[in-house]
C-alpha cells in the first residue's frame, strides 16, 4: 500500500520525441464505483477494464470485508457478487483505503445507513484529509462518526438504524461528497436529494441509473438538484470500464512539451464533466486531433492524436475547475514551457487532494527554475517558451499525480528532474513508468 513502502526516488531526463500509442488503464472513478455498486446490488457483477491501482484494490478489499464476494477472473477482469442495498455485513477488522479519498469518502456513504459499525484508517495522506465533509451530511441520515477531535481518519462510523431521507446541499464542489450522500440514500426510505451548484464528475448517477435506481437531475436557479428514490433494487451489471481521461492527462501533456512528439491515446473517455484539461490546452494553442468520437458504454470517447505544439499561457476560466481538478498539477507543467502566463482560479479544493497540490506544485515549480504566485484558490504560472531549467528533485508528498507531473516536466527540462518518491504513483497508474519509457521518455528508479 502506497505510503507503507519505503520511498521509491526517481529521475527523469530529457527524452528524444516521444511516440507511438498510448494504452491508458481504466477509469479510476468509475472503477471505484463497479467495486461498490456491484456489491450493492443483486446477482454477479462483471467487470472488464479495471484499473488495477492500489486505491481500486482496497475498494474491492473493503467491498470483501463488507460481504460482497470480489473475485479477479482475468486481466482487469473482475467478478461481484453482491450483497444488495442494505446488506452489508459488519467488517470484523479495521477498513484500510490507503491513499484513496474517494474509496474511503464512498464507501462510509454506502454504509451510513445500514445497522453496523465500521472503522476507516488510511495511509498518511489520508489521515491528513478533511473526513468532516462527508460525516456532517452522514450524520443528518442519522448516522454517527467517532474519531479523533479534528475530524481525520481513523474514524468509526456508526450506521443509522432508522435513516431519515436528507435533503443536502454540497458546500464544496465534490463528486465524493454527492456520491456519499446519494449512496446514504439507497437504504434509506423516501427520496434523497443533493444539491450542487456547479456541476461535478457524474458517473455515480449514470451509474445508478444503470444499475435500476430511480434518480434524476434537474438543472434549478441553485444549481443542479438530483434525486434519488430510496431502496431500490440494484441489478447486477456488465461494466466496461472507459480508459481514465485524467491519467491519459500525462501522456498527452508530455506529448505537447518535448519537441518532436507524436502520441496517439486510443478510447479515452470525453465525458463533458471530466474533459476541461482537454478544452484548457486547445485554447492555449495544442494540437489534438479528436479522432472516431463514438459513445462507449454510455461515455462519450474517442482516440486522441497529440502533436508537440508552441502554446501560450490563458486565464482558465474558473467555472471550468470542477471537469478538470485533478489535471491542475499537469496543466501547471505545461504552462511552465508556455509562452506568457497561466492564471488558475478557483482551485481552493486542490489544498485538500492527496496532499496540498498548489502549495506542491508551486515549490517544485520554483526548484525547476520557475516563477510562480500563489493564493488561497489561486495559482499563477509564468511561462518560459519552451526553456525550464529543471534540475531540482521535488517533494511529492505520497501525491500520484505530483510525482508523475514533475516526471514529466524532465522529459523536455534543460538539466534532469528528481522526485523523492514515485511509490503512489502505483495507486492510480500502476504502468506509467512502463508506458512513457516506451514512448520514448527516460526515467529511472535512483
Ligand atoms: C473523485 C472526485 C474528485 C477527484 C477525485 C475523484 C471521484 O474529488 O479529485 O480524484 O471519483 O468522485 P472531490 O470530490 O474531492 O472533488
Amino acid at each position: 500500500m502506497s505510503g507503507h513502502g519505503a520511498p521509491i526516488p526517481m529521475t527523469s531526463r530529457k527524452s528524444g520525441p516521444l511516440r507511438g500509442s498510448a494504452v491508458i488503464p481504466g477509469d479510476k472513478s468509475v472503477s471505484h464505483r463497479s467495486f461498490i455498486l456491484g456489491a450493492l446490488s443483486v446477482g454477479e457483477t462483471k467487470i472488464t477494464g479495471l484499473l488495477e491501482g492500489q486505491d481500486v484494490l482496497d475498494t474491492g478489499k473493503a467491498m470483501a470485508a463488507f460481504g460482497a464476494e470480489v473475485t479477479r477472473t482475468g486481466d482487469q477482469a473482475w467478478s461481484v457478487h453482491g450483497v444488495g442495498v442494505g446488506g452489508f455485513a459488519e467488517p470484523d477488522d479495521v477498513i484500510d483505503c490507503g491513499n484513496a479519498g474517494t474509496g474511503v469518502r464512498l464507501i462510509m456513504g454506502a454504509m451510513a445507513t445500514t445497522p453496523i459499525n465500521a472503522t476507516f484508517t488510511g495511509d498518511a495522506s489520508l489521515r491528513s484529509r478533511p473526513m468532516g465533509r462527508i460525516t456532517d451530511p452522514l450524520s443528518l441520515f442519522g448516522a454517527q462518526a467517532v474519531g479523533r477531535q479534528n475530524g481525520f481518519l481513523p474514524l468509526t462510523m456508526v450506521g443509522a438504524k432508522n435513516p431519515v431521507p436528507v435533503r443536502y446541499t454540497s458546500p464544496h464542489a465534490s463528486a465524493q461528497i454527492k456520491s456519499a450522500v446519494l449512496l446514504a440514500g439507497l437504504n434509506t426510505p423516501g427520496e434523497t436529494v443533493l444539491i450542487e451548484k456547479e456541476a461535478t464528475r457524474d458517473h455515480s448517477e449514470r451509474m445508478l441509473r444503470g444499475f435500476g435506481a430511480q434518480i434524476e437531475t434537474v438543472k434549478t436557479a441553485e444549481g443542479y438538484e438530483i434525486t434519488l428514490q430510496g431502496q431500490p433494487e440494484l441489478k447486477a451489471q456488465t461494466i466496461a470500464v472507459p480508459r481514465d481521461p485524467s491519467s491519459a492527462a500525462f501522456p498527452v501533456c508530455a506529448a505537447l512539451i518535448v519537441e518532436g512528439s507524436e502520441v496517439v491515446l486510443p478510447n479515452i473517455g470525453l465525458n463533458p464533466t471530466r474533459a476541461g484539461l482537454l478544452d484548457t490546452l486547445v485554447e492555449m494553442g495544442a494540437d489534438i486531433a479528436f479522432e472516431n468520437r463514438r459513445e462507449e458504454g454510455g461515455e462519450p470517447v474517442a482516440d486522441l492524436r497529440v502533436k508537440a505544439s508552441g502554446l501560450t499561457g490563458i486565464e482558465v476560466p474558473p467555472a471550468r475547475a470542477p471537469s478538470m481538478i485533478d489535471e491542475y498539477p499537469i496543466l501547471s507543467v505545461v504552462a511552465a514551457f508556455a509562452s506568457g502566463k497561466t492564471v488558475m482560479r478557483g482551485i481552493a479544493e486542490l489544498r485538500v487532494k492527496e496532499c496540498d497540490r498548489i502549495d506542491a506544485m508551486a515549490r517544485g515549480l520554483e526548484a525547476m527554475g520557475v516563477t510562480v504566485e500563489e493564493g488561497p484558490d489561486y495559482m499563477i504560472v509564468h511561462g518560459m517558451d519552451g526553456d525550464v531549467p529543471g534540475g531540482g528533485t521535488a517533494m511529492t508528498f505520497l501525491d500520484h499525480r505530483i510525482a508523475m507531473s514533475f516526471l514529466c516536466l524532465g522529459m523536455a527540462s534543460a538539466k534532469p528532474v528528481s522526485i523523492d518518491d514515485g511509490g503512489a504513483i502505483a495507486t492510480s497508474f500502476p504502468i506509467f513508468e512502463d508506458l512513457m519509457n516506451g514512448l520514448g521518455a527516460a526515467i529511472s528508479r535512483d
